[in-house]
């Protein structure tokens, strides 16, 4: 019997088991949750019990899942496909021990960048790097995917903290979003941030070329008001953006991963380089949690076997993540890239058909809104979504602490709800008392009865501060990396996104009436039909 099956027996066994039922065990709560430091991660709302979770422990230590942890940590080419290591937790080791890649310490590096950065973020909020019609007031940065959604997510989530200019973003190709971004600004008074690893993306190319354009007239030279963020340098120079005003990194750091390093330039102007510190000081606590906590007790290891619990074996195809901060609106969308670009493949490291499910569908928005709006599923549809939710006890508006008790009293009452339910008979006693008889009577019951039993996990944390957004991240990175191992993933390249890619170029040409839309399928070939008979 394999792990594998063992799970998948378990699972079939205790399918119709309440999870209330667990709590009858002394110390559920304290025994199917675990902390690090401040923070507190509950997965006692879940169908795992002991005999589960010794065997999810088991695939994680099956797969060696902290053999191929220290493998990263130590600068090893797991990222096969492309070649490279990892090493993106090397730019938060800002308490410097050495990182070793290919014989050389990196850190002497990835310091010189930090100190670059902090001088030029420094500059921009003191005013000494200025625009031509005086201090900036304004950052918009140009990138997508991994370049725009981390520090999109991270100047939205740290806002208490901003200090510095206004940070705006541009990722889509779409021309409505850089002209609805750039039409308030002046352009005298603004720094263009160029976030991109290669510097070819189409899109971000595009946009800065359009910002550029934007300023051309206005600003006698828009080069100097221009930054770029990225690993091409002779690129960089192509553009006419001067090296002082470059920030690289290295290809050992992936796109979805690159917050911490130049690609969190915006967020460093907009809370300054102290908060900066202590955002990857979050992220390096996490890493050390992650190194050196046991199995049972390590929060990303402990994530990701729940989520491998739900997805892989019980068969729930999303994961839905719900943050109760509305600060942390943009995080589901990040986590979408950090989950699906990173496991959404179909074979694993040696190439062969994946013998599991790949990485879920994840999704999600913040409370309390998405209870106005999704939760009717969660609660009553066919399919069963496992929810994360995560909450921090405090709020930073004081004024305002009654809204946040709600807020907290809404998420809690959320988990409650959709562990326990509500039963027929509960729901026959409401209609009774809404003078409901007969078939009517059981009719309205039966659009009341709320079947329960589904799993919740809940972190929960004091306050959102740029350490505990660190550690969230890290926390996040972390486990889709743990889930990797277990399946056997390279969760580190992307092929998947080559394909679109590579037609979009090709079809834009056809699209324009440059090109002949001859050999296309008819679909295409009718679209493109439409959209040129439309003067
Ligand atoms: O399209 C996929 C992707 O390569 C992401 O992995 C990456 O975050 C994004 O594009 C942007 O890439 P770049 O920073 O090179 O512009």
């Amino acid at each position: 019997m394999t792990i594998w099956n063992n799970l998948n027996d378990a699972a079939e066994n205790i399918k119709d088991r309440k999870i209330i039922s667990l709590f009858d065990a002394p110390q559920r709560a304290q025994n199917f949750s675990a902390r690090f430091d401040d923070m507190v991660f509950d997965y006692s709302k879940t169908n795992i019990d002991e005999d589960v979770l010794a065997q999810l422990l088991k695939l994680a230590t099956t797969a060696k899942v902290c053999r191929h942890r220290d493998a990263m940590f130590s600068g090893e080419k797991i990222n096969q496909t492309e070649g490279r290591a990892v090493l993106h937790t090397a730019l938060r080791n800002i308490g410097g021990d050495p990182v070793m890649f290919g014989g050389t310490d990196v850190m002497p590096k990835i310091n010189e960048t930090l100190n670059r950065m902090e001088d030029f973020a420094a500059g921009v909020r003191a005013g000494r790097m200025r625009g031509q019609g005086g201090k900036i007031t304004d950052v918009v940065n140009i990138g997508i995917g991994g370049s725009d959604l981390g520090p999109a997510m991270a100047c939205l989530a740290l806002a208490p903290y901003h200090t510095g200019p206004k940070t705006h973003f541009v990722s889509n190709v779409d021309g409505a979003h850089i002209n609805d971004v750039l039409k308030p600004l002046n352009p005298e008074t603004t720094l263009v941030i160029v976030a991109s690893k290669t510097f070819t993306t189409i899109e971000t190319m595009t946009n800065a070329r359009a910002a550029f354009n934007w300023m051309t007239g206005v600003v006698k030279n828009p080069a100097n008001q221009f930054a770029a963020l990225s690993s091409a340098e002779d690129k960089t120079t192509e553009f006419g953006i001067a090296q002082e005003r470059v920030f690289g990194f290295e290809d050992w750091v992936g796109g979805r991963y690159s917050l911490w390093g130049p690609i969190g330039m915006s967020l460093m102007i907009a809370i300054g380089p102290e908060e900066f510190r202590d955002f990857l000081r979050g992220g390096a606590q996490m890493d050390a949690h992650f190194k050196t906590a046991e199995l049972r007790q390590n929060l990303p290891v402990l994530l990701a076997l729940v989520g491998i619990w739900h997805h892989q074996v019980c068969g729930y195809p999303t994961r839905a993540i719900l943050p109760y901060d509305q600060r942390l609106s943009r995080l589901p969308a990040y986590f979408q890239q950090l989950e699906m670009e990173s496991n959404g493949k179909g074979v694993s490291m040696d190439g062969n058909e994946l013998k599991y499910a790949s990485g879920p569908i994840v999704w999600g928005e913040p409370g309390t809104n998405g209870q106005h709006a999704f939760y009717q599923l969660i609660h009553q549809g066919t399919d069963v979504v496992p929810c994360e939710f995560m909450v921090a006890a405090q709020g930073h508006e004081t004024a305002l602490k009654h809204q946040h008790t709600l807020l907290l009293a809404n998420c809690l009452a959320q988990s409650e709800s959709l562990m326990l339910g509500r039963d027929f008979d509960t729901a026959m006693s409401l209609m009774a008392v809404k003078k409901f008889t007969g078939k009517e009577q059981i009719r309205q019951a039966s659009h009341r009865v709320f079947k329960g039993n589904r799993p919740s996990t809940t972190l929960i944390y004091p306050k959102l501060t740029p350490s505990m957004l660190g550690r969230i991240i890290a926390l996040y990175e972390h486990r889709v990396f743990v889930e990797g191992v277990i399946l056997g993933i390279n969760s580190f390249d992307q092929w998947g996104v080559e394909l679109g890619k590579e037609l979009a170029t090709a079809l834009e040409p056809i699209v324009s009436g440059k090109a002949s839309a001859e050999g296309k399928d008819g679909s295409t070939k009718m679209l493109v039909e439409f959209i040129q008979s439309i003067e």
